[in-house]
């Protein structure tokens, strides 16, 4: 698929999609979220990709779905139309590989909900989160009122989705909604360096890693614990562990070969 609202490129096994409908502060209509799908799956089933930076560029992550081609929408058309989105941020959720989000300016609506579908998200100074779409007489559709409570609890997203107000870099990084802030410059090294960081580690490990925390999260204490158990041992039949395990005792750094 030719992509024609985003950009992907991959450089050295990290891979970034830059969201680009700068006209509408990239606004995300059907093609967005049908491209956006596309490339998740790509990257997700492509070994030499060891870590994915999701990015609107440097002036606005997104202002949310796209208003204008949704105002005449019917009841029906929504409940077809909800397809695309939710395939695109669980594929981003649930491919084994670490996802950043990394926000300039404006993360609202549908925009903060694809940042809450990445793994971690990093803020520029002048970042804003928001969830308005209480203000537009609908509630959050992309995941937020379901996402946005196990992030930071329920009565933080209760009060951002029931006032619809936005809030700063600081105040989401004081509520748990970013993981960093950092000047807008030092954007995307710092989600470059959190990426390699991430690509260094076992694949292996870390995308089972991943899955234990996205199932746990999902399931009662006892059961995620047996099934983070199972996962654990899974991992003693890898080559990583082993090479893991023995560059610890040989003082060494270890070589993870994603096996
Ligand atoms: N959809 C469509 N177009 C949008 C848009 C959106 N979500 N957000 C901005 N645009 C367009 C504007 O209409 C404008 O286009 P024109 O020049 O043709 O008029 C252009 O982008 C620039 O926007 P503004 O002139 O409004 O820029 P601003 O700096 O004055 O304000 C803003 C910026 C505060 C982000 C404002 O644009 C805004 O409030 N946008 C809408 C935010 C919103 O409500 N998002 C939630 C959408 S609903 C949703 O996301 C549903 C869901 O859960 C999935």
């Amino acid at each position: 698929m030719a992509y024609e609202t985003i950009i992907v490129a991959i450089e050295e096994g990290i891979a970034t999609i830059t969201l680009n409908r700068p006209e509408v502060l990239n606004a995300l209509n059907s093609q967005v979220f049908e491209e956006l799908a596309d490339a998740a799956a790509k990257l997700g089933a492509d070994d030499s990709v060891r870590a994915v930076i999701i990015t609107g560029g440097d002036k606005v992550f997104a202002a949310g779905a796209d208003i204008k081609g949704m105002a005449s929408l019917s009841a029906v058309d929504v409940a077809a139309s909800a397809r695309p989105s939710m395939k695109a941020f669980n594929l981003l959720e649930n491919m084994r590989k670490p996802v950043i989000a990394a926000v300039c300016g404006y993360a609202l609506g549908g925009g903060c909900e694809l940042t809450l579908a990445a793994d971690v998200r990093i803020a520029a100074a002048n970042a804003q989160f928001g969830l308005p779409e209480i203000k537009l007489g609908i509630l959050p559709g992309g995941g937020g009122t379901q996402r946005l409570p196990r992030l930071i609890g329920a009565g933080k997203a209760k009060e951002l989705i029931f006032s619809g107000d936005f809030i700063s870099a600081e105040e989401a990084l004081r509520i748990g909604l970013v993981n960093k802030v950092v000047p807008a410059e030092q954007l995307l090294p710092e989600a470059q360096k959190m990426a390699r960081k991430f690509a260094s580690r076992g694949a292996v490990a870390l995308g089972l890693a991943k899955t234990c925390i996205n199932e746990g999260l999902r399931m009662d204490l006892e059961l995620g614990l047996q099934y983070e158990h199972k996962c654990f041992s899974l991992l003693f039949a890898t080559e990583d562990q082993k090479e893991g395990m023995q560059a610890f005792i040989e003082k060494r750094k270890p070589t993870f070969r994603g096996k």
